[in-house]
C-alpha cells in the first residue's frame, strides 16, 4: 500500500528533516509538502478545500507556534495555531478518515517530577505555550479521529533556529558562555523523529482513537551538558560556565524537569532510540 501524505508545516525543524530523511531512505510513499504560504493551518476552509480536492491517507502536522517567550505576550495567536487550527484539522480528519500524527511537548508538563513522564501522566504546563499544545493535543484526543500524539523535546535539526545552532554561533564568537544547569531533560535530534514517524507509517502502526507517544534521544541532562558537548564536538576552547535558571530570567517559565519515559515508543517501533551524543554528533560534523 503506498500512502499519499500531507506534510504541514513543511519549511520548519521537524518537516524539513522527514522530507530529508524520507529521501534518504528512499521512503516508498508519496508526499504532498505546504508551508504557511501555500496552506495556512488556521484556514478552515482552505484545508477542508484542499482535501476535498485531493485525496490524502495521512496527516502529518509539523505546523505549530513555536516561540516559547514569545507566546507569553501573543497567547491568542499561539491558541490558534496549537489548538484551533488541530481542532479543525483533527475534525477534517475524522470526517474524511484520514490518519493524523500531530508533534507536542514536554511542556505540557510542570516539572515537578523527578523520574522520567509516562504519556499518561497529569499534564501542569506552566507556559502559555505549554498550555496551548496541551489544548491542542485535548482537541485532538476529543475529535474521535485516528492518530497519534508524538511529544517530543528539546528539538534540535540541520534547519531552521535551534539550540545547537545558537550554541556554535555564539561558541565560535565568544571565549566563555553561560548556560543553565539546574533544567533536565532529553535533546531530540529531529532526523530520529522524522526516522519513528516513517517508522510507523511503513509498519502500518495504525492505532483507532488517538494514542499518546513520548519521543526524545536517550539519556537525561541539562542543557550546560548539552552545551558543553556541542563546544566539544566542535573543538572549540570556549568556556561553558553552569548558572541557575534564576541567574537566566525567561518571559516562559519552563520546567525543572521533563524527561520522558521512551518504553512506549521503543516497544511499538522495534528499536532502541539512539543516545543523545551519538545523534548530536551527527548534526555537528555537519553544521561545523
Ligand atoms: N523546537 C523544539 O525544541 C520543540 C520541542 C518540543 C516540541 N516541539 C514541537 O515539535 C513540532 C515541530 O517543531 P519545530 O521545531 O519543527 O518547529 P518550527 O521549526 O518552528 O516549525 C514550525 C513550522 O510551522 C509553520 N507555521 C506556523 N504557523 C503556521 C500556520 N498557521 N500554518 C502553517 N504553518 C505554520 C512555521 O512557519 P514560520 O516559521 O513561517 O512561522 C514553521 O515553518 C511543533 O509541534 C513543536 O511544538 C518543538
Amino acid at each position: 500500500m503506498i500512502y499519499t501524505i500531507l506534510l504541514l508545516g513543511s519549511k520548519g525543524q521537524l518537516g524539513n528533516s522527514i522530507l530529508s530523511v524520507a529521501t534518504e531512505k528512499n521512503f516508498k510513499h508519496s508526499f504532498i509538502c505546504k508551508d504557511i504560504e501555500t496552506l495556512d493551518i488556521t484556514k478552515k476552509e482552505a484545508i477542508s478545500r484542499f482535501l476535498s480536492e485531493q485525496k490524502v491517507d495521512i496527516i502529518i502536522n509539523c505546523a505549530a507556534y513555536t516561540a516559547v517567550d514569545q507566546a507569553e505576550d501573543e497567547a491568542a495567536l499561539a491558541y490558534l495555531v496549537n489548538e484551533t487550527a488541530v481542532f479543525h484539522l483533527a475534525e477534517i480528519a475524522r470526517e474524511k478518515d484520514i490518519y493524523l500524527f500531530h508533534i507536542s511537548t514536554d511542556y505540557v508538563f510542570d516539572g515537578t517530577s523527578s523520574v522520567p513522564y509516562q504519556p499518561e501522566d497529569a499534564t501542569t504546563p506552566t507556559s502559555v505555550y505549554g498550555k496551548s499544545k496541551l489544548a491542542g493535543e485535548q482537541a485532538m484526543t476529543g475529535s474521535g479521529c485516528h492518530g497519534n500524539v508524538i511529544r517530543t523535546s528539546w528539538l534540535y535539526s540541520p534547519f531552521g533556529h535551534n539550540f545547537v545552532k545558537t550554541i556554535l554561533r555564539i561558541g565560535k564568537e565568544r571565549s566563555e558562555i553561560n548556560v543553565v544547569n539546574d533544567q533536565y531533560g532529553s535533546p531530540t535530534n529531529a532526523c530520529d523523529l522524522a526516522m519513528a514517524i516513517l517508522t510507523l507509517i511503513d509498519k502500518g502502526n495504525f492505532n483507532t482513537g488517538t494514542e499518546i507517544y513520548h519521543f526524545s534521544n536517550r539519556g537525561i541532562i541539562t542543557w550546560h551538558e548539552f552545551a558543553q558537548e556541542i563546544i566539544r564536538l566542535a573543538n572549540y576552547d570556549t568556556l561553558v560556565h553552569p548558572i541557575s535558571s534564576a541567574e537566566y530570567p525567561t518571559k516562559a517559565k519552563r520546567p525543572h524537569y521533563s524527561a520522558f519515559d521512551l518504553r512506549k515508543i521503543e516497544n511499538t517501533l522495534g528499536y532502541s532510540i539512539p543516545e543523545w551524543k551519538e545523534s548530536l554528533r551527527e548534526i555537528v560534523e555537519k553544521l561545523v
